[in-house]
């Protein structure tokens, strides 16, 4: 049996007395795109950090290809683990935010390489070449040597998934990538994550972009105040939304 890439099972998640993730449940499996929507506020984000341990979790257990993430247990127990461990995991799971976050100070290909070098201690020779193949594979092998501040915000935003990939992660987590981008820059950013899924990469990806969902989303995930009301087929959750809250979410946004 396939090991799923991501298993949240009852996944609940507090901040002081508010409920904000009340028992998720989501599997996705290796080489799929699950994508996630639902109105501000309903935990959209708090999930997908949890995801990587980038929120610890009251209660449930968060798998990344089998391991527990940010927890031992024993004893039926959950023990955090060091933030050193938790880094550890982190490597695999790429996270791409709506913000690029790039450093204004360095390159592009310096930016992509940054991690790999500090992170992994790989020399400069190899982590160069993977971040001109990486930056080739965003469509940006000619901004090798640009700065951020040159860049548009597509171009930024597609830095940032370059900077992702170079740690190889097996996992890719999207943020509502593409939303603070001018319209005219969205599509660019939304192709590299096409080329991506159609690579194989899994990925959950936090999105209002629901032609991308569609077309490459395995699993369309509606969560609304903490919990997931509806998720399957994209096409059908979006064409024959079968709860209330969904069709009025829905009605809203398409
Ligand atoms: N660090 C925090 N401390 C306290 N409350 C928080 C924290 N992070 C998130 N929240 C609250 O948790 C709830 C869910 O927030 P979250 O950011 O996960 O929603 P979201 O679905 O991503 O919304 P949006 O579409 O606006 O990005 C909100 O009520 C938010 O105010
Ligand atoms: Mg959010």
């Amino acid at each position: 049996m396939t090991t799923p890439m991501v298993e949240a099972t009852d996944i609940h998640k507090s901040f002081g007395r508010v409920e904000v993730l009340r028992g998720i449940d989501l599997t996705v499996m290796p080489g799929e795109v699950a994508c996630v929507i639902g109105p501000s506020g309903s935990g959209k984000s708090t999930f997908l950090r949890c995801i990587n341990h980038l929120e610890h979790i009251d209660a449930g257990r968060m798998r990344v290809n089998g391991d527990l993430v940010g927890y031992r247990e024993a004893g039926g127990k959950l023990h955090e683990l060091r933030e050193s461990e938790v880094a550890r995991q982190r490597r695999d799971i790429g996270m791409v935010f709506q913000r690029f976050n790039l450093f204004p100070h360095m390159t592009a290909a310096q930016n992509v390489m940054e991690a790999p070098c500090t992170v992994r201690r790989e020399s400069r020779g190899p982590a160069r070449e993977r971040a001109c193949a990486m930056l080739e594979r965003v469509g940006l092998a000619d901004k090798y040597d640009v700065h951020p501040a040159q860049l548009s915000g597509g171009q930024q935003q597609r830095v940032a998934i370059a900077r992702a990939l170079a740690m190889e992660p097996r996992l890719m987590l999207f943020d509502e990538p593409t939303s603070a981008l001018d319209p005219e820059l969205v599509g660019e950013v939304l192709d590299v994550m096409r080329g991506l899924a159609a690579d194989g990469m899994t990925m959950v990806v936090v999105t209002h972009e629901m032609g991308f969902a569609r077309e490459v989303g395995d699993t369309l995930v509606f969560m609304d105040e903490g919990r997931i009301v509806e998720a399957g087929d994209p096409k059908q959750v979006l064409t024959d939304p079968q709860h209330e809250r969904t069709k009025a979410f829905l009605s809203k946004v398409l």
